[in-house]
């Protein structure tokens, strides 16, 4: 028997056991981890520094440990090298250490192993063979990686080899845990169930299968291997037709290669983590436990293991000078900034248009009426300030249409505010100033508002902060012509309204055609977040209240 003890961990004592990485009976080759410790600084692997089989735990999750307490025993596997050396023991073997604050180096820790004073069975070596397991309907199937060599200490389940039919790629696992003394087979022969791969001298108890774990010793003649089954990874055909395309398919041959213990193997396969992708930060560049963990925070983060996005195809390039003069100009700098934000809005966010008219015949009578008077308060009337309260009033009865998505594209986030943008065409480009709480304010201030804001723009003097915070855009080219457009979202907001130009048309009204001045509507949303009833009921809760000026025109509460 063997007993392992945790080594000097520095100044620490009393550190708690958060995972115990085996399980009695477990074989565990020198160097596997039994046990991560955590301080308030870093978090320690103990690794074993024996092989053999673990006939009891002395821990468990929560203890409180320190320098020279029994982690676990180990049931002598008596695994042996040629001319009756142990295993290396790796008595100057450090655990793994990983920081958790920045400059927190734990010690390197020594494993230390106490052989226990009472009696040390003799060693029974046997050569085992290894052979192929069921693989199913394949035969002569190629070995495309030979994953040990001669020397090398393998535990149960460790790979051995690789092998590829034109389906899938599958590794052959240890049915022994002991040193490799032979290996049978080399990359590119071709194998079937039952053939041999290599010998492994070893115990028989450290066999898959086994039944006594903790009498290794009374294994006198090894049983014939169990061969765990192996397990095929499916991995795209060429071409992909017919494949399974789901996750990126785990490399074996670079997995069994990794050098990481089989509790970290099997920790990295319950998460789907390719091996061969991570970094090992421990000793001689081993895999911990907490590498695979910063692996799958960093895969979660930056998409790692996700398909790439496919690349938007490319417009063609030409050479228009070929065909004529040409005078090349710089885009001006507000173009620069809104094109790229235009362009993000396009690609990211799912556009649909709903389109409406609205019957302004009443509306356009009420501003004739209104418009000098105001002109002569300093306001122009236009066409937009109402235009604008009817937003107001539909944004306060259909919050969804104010909201935004988070960032994280999980949540919307409802805003307690309406702040109306509106597209204001400049000599410099395209400008959305801003309308701050456009709900409190009636058409009056809402033109008032329209104007100097615009004027602003116009001549370039928007500050940053007249042109943030908008929660709904209003696009209108009433003013210029047309009859309906896409207005692009200006995200992360969730719609606009484009407005264009009202133009007089026969309405079919109580038996008979009435000329109506029809103002065209047209309300682009994120289909994400709307879907098509709610944008047809906003469009027309628009259209009805622009129908109603009386509405527009009450005063705001
Ligand atoms: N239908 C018919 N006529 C309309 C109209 C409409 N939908 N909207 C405005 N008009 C009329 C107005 O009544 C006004 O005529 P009037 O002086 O006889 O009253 C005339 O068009 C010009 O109005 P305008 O000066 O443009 O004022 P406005 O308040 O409607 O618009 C801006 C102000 C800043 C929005 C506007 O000048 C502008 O820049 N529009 C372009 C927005 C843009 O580029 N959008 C595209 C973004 S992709």
């Amino acid at each position: 028997m063997t007993q392992i003890l945790v080594p000097d961990i520095g100044d620490f004592h009393d550190v708690e056991v958060i995972y115990v990485l085996v399980k009695v009976g477990d074989t565990v080759a020198v160097d596997t981890p039994l046990v991560t410790l955590e301080t308030d600084k870093a978090t320690v692997d103990v690794p074993s520094s024996a092989a053999g089989v673990v006939q009891s735990l002395a821990v468990k999750k929560g203890d409180r440990i320190s320098k020279g307490s029994v982690v676990v025993t180990l049931a002598d596997a008596g695994v042996t090298v040629a001319g009756g050396q142990r295993p290396v023991m790796s008595p100057g073997a450090a655990t793994s250490v990983h920081a958790g604050a920045p400059g927190a180096q734990a010690p390197a820790m020594p494993v230390a192993s106490a052989e226990s004073t009472g009696h040390q069975p003799a060693a029974t070596v046997h050569s085992i063979p290894v052979v192929v397991p069921d693989i199913g309907d394949f035969h002569d199937v190629e070995v495309i990686d030979v994953l040990v060599k001669i020397g090398d200490t393998v535990a149960v389940d460790t790979s051995l080899v690789s092998l590829e039919t034109e389906k899938a790629t599958m590794d052959v696992p240890s049915s022994a845990a002991g040193v490799v003394q032979s290996i049978a087979i080399k990359k590119g022969d071709r194998v079937s169930k039952g053939s041999v791969v290599l010998t492994v001298l070893g115990a028989a108890a450290g066999q898959k299968g086994a039944s006594a774990p903790s009498a290794p010793t009374a294994a006198t003649t090894p049983a014939a291997p169990t061969p765990a089954p192996a397990t095929p990874v499916a991995i795209a055909a060429p071409g992909g037709v017919g494949a399974p395309s789901a996750l990126r398919a785990i490399d074996e041959a670079g997995f069994a290669r990794a050098y990481a213990g089989p509790s970290v193997r099997r920790f990295a396969r319950e998460l789907g983590v390719d091996l061969g992708r991570v970094k090992g930060t421990a000793v001689k560049g081993r895999i911990s436990h907490d590498d695979v963990k910063a692996w799958v925070k960093q895969a979660l983060t930056s998409g790692v293991g996700q398909p790439a996005a496919p690349a938007l195809p490319a417009v063609p390039i030409v050479d228009f000078a070929k065909f004529g003069p040409v005078e090349v100009k710089p885009l001006g700098r507000i173009q620069k900034i809104s094109g790229a934000r235009l362009h993000a809005s396009w690609v990211n966010v799912p556009h649909v248009t709903q389109y409406e008219e609205a019957d302004i015949t009443d509306l356009e009578a009420e501003r004739a009426k209104l418009k000098d008077a105001a002109a002569k308060s300093g306001v122009k009337l236009t066409p937009l300030a109402f235009i604008l309260r009817a937003s107001a009033l539909a944004l306060k009865e259909f919050p969804l249409f104010n909201a935004s998505l988070d960032a994280s594209g999980q949540n919307l986030v409802f805003k307690q505010y309406i702040h109306l943008g509106f597209a204001a065409d400049t000599p410099n480009g395209l400008v959305v100033p801003v309308i701050r709480d456009a709900d409190r304010k009636d058409v009056y201030d809402l033109a008032r508002e329209l104007a100097s804001l615009s004027e602003k723009a116009r001549a370039g003097k928007l500050s940053g902060a007249e042109m943030q915070g908008g929660t709904f855009t209003v696009s209108s080219l009433g003013g210029i012509g047309g009859t309906a457009f896409t207005p692009i979202i200006n995200a992360p907001e969730v719609a606009i309204l484009g407005v264009s130009k009202a133009s007089m048309k026969p309405l079919y009204r109580d038996g008979q055609f009435v000329p109506r001045l029809m103002l065209p509507l047209s309300l682009s949303y994120d289909h994400r977040v709307v879907d098509g009833a709610a944008g047809a009921r906003f469009a027309t809760f628009l259209a009805q209240r622009l129908a109603d000026v009386k509405s527009l025109l009450e005063a705001v509460p």
